[in-house]
């Protein structure tokens, strides 16, 4: 084990803080090290691995697809493509679906189609995006500047024109920073690198009242909260609300990189050929993937099971002391300043659990959606371990 981490240190450019262990095998909730050492997963390759490791649908279907053809490109019809683009929009209150690799890349279109839309409307001066205080939105120029964080802006100045920050939940910032430029609102329904922090309810009632009343696009960066997570298809699902535009990425693929955003008809329209476009979006082995996952999360009582699963780990946590808040299984503990989120995490990694950090000194449970009540037993009993 000691080769990769000098190795990883000598090649690799140094932008991640990584913890000293490599897992080669995964299989269910569990991922083993170098050692065969057995750790169960709370974090999900960061909210990805929807259907846990080694899931045998996904397994078979993709190694299947990988043997008879993997790439062709976007100038093809390319039938998973459509199949999945078909799941999306029969399950949501959307008409259309562009595909690409990453959240940052589907948040970047997001941005793009916001613009091109008032733009073919005759409104080219509707270009500005508002997003919000301890929002994330990727690491491109045009997502990082979408991310209102200034820890992340550092040294990346300057940033894209045309984005404007008002405060997460707070009514009076976000009405202030609304003017006759304002194109599109962006936002998360549960902040995910932020914190673990949920919209309030009057605040997206605003939003609402807001868009209708200046002709404004809803954005929602669905890229952690969607696919299930949260117990809906998307997060978006637990209101009564219709969104314009949604960002996926994450959990679609399953482990396999792929990013979506699905669009009103009339706003996809602005995108036509030539206008937008990806080399790998959507590709035969990232569809294929999709299609897996969306399909079993979509069977019969999956979605029921996830929030069900979500409270009892509220409650797991609870009774250990934590103070948990999210949905579904997206969930987040912020912790007392004296301990440190990434000191417990660290210690937890030592005795077999891994779990997330996100800002605002929170630990972050982001399993697979699979995850049984009793592996979550088995997850909180190490975690009462390390955190008291
Ligand atoms: C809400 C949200 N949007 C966008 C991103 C960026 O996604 P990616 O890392 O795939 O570019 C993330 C990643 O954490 C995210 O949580």
């Amino acid at each position: 084990m000691e080769r990769f981490i000098e190795e990883g240190n000598r090649y690799l450019v140094q932008n991640y803080a990584r913890y000293p262990v490599s897992f080669v095998k995964g299989e269910g909730v569990y991922l083993y090290d170098t050692e065969g050492k057995r750790y169960i997963d709370m974090l999900a390759g960061i909210a990805v691995n929807t259907l846990g490791y080694n899931h045998p649908l996904l397994t078979e279907a993709l190694c299947n697809q990988i043997r008879n053809i993997m790439h062709v490109s976007n100038l093809f019809y390319i039938q998973p493509q459509i199949d999945v683009a078909k799941i999306l929009v029969n399950n949501s209150c959307l008409d259309r679906v562009f595909f690409c690799n990453s959240g940052a890349e589907a948040n970047e279109t997001a941005i793009k189609l916001v613009r091109k839309y008032f733009y073919d409307k005759g409104k080219p001066e509707k270009f500005e995006i508002v997003t919000f205080t301890g929002g994330f939105h990727g690491r491109t120029i045009g997502s990082l500047t979408a991310t209102a964080q200034p820890k992340y802006h550092e040294g990346f100045k300057p940033l894209l024109q045309g984005i404007k920050y008002a405060e997460f939940n707070n009514v009076d910032s976000l009405r202030s920073a609304i003017n006759k430029n304002t194109a599109a609102v962006m936002f998360e329904f549960i902040q995910g690198e932020g914190g673990i922090n949920p919209i309030r309810e009057d605040f997206l009632a605003e939003i609402e009242r807001i868009s209708k009343a200046y002709d404004l696009l809803i954005v929602v960066d669905e890229v952690q909260t969607g696919i299930g997570r949260t117990g809906k298809l998307f997060a978006y699902q637990h209101y009564d609300i219709c969104p314009d535009i949604v960002t996926l990425a994450k959990g679609l693929g399953g482990g396999i990189p792929i990013g979506a955003v699905l669009a009103r008809e009339e706003i996809a329209e602005a995108f036509t050929p030539g206008t937008h476009g990806s080399t790998f979006g959507g590709n035969y082995v990232s569809t294929t993937a999709a299609k897996i996952v969306l399909n079993e999360i979509l069977k019969d009582g999956f979605l029921e099971e996830v929030e069900d699963k979500g409270s009892f780990l509220m409650n797991e946590l609870k009774k250990i002391g934590l103070n948990p808040r999210g949905k579904g299984l997206m969930i987040g503990c912020p912790l007392p300043e004296e301990v440190k989120a990434g000191d417990v995490a660290k210690k937890a990694l030592e005795e077999g659990l891994v779990i997330g950090t996100a800002g605002g000194n929170t630990l972050r449970f982001v399993p697979p959606l699979i995850i049984e009540k009793e592996q979550i037993l088995e997850a909180v009993k190490i975690l009462e371990k390390v955190v008291v």
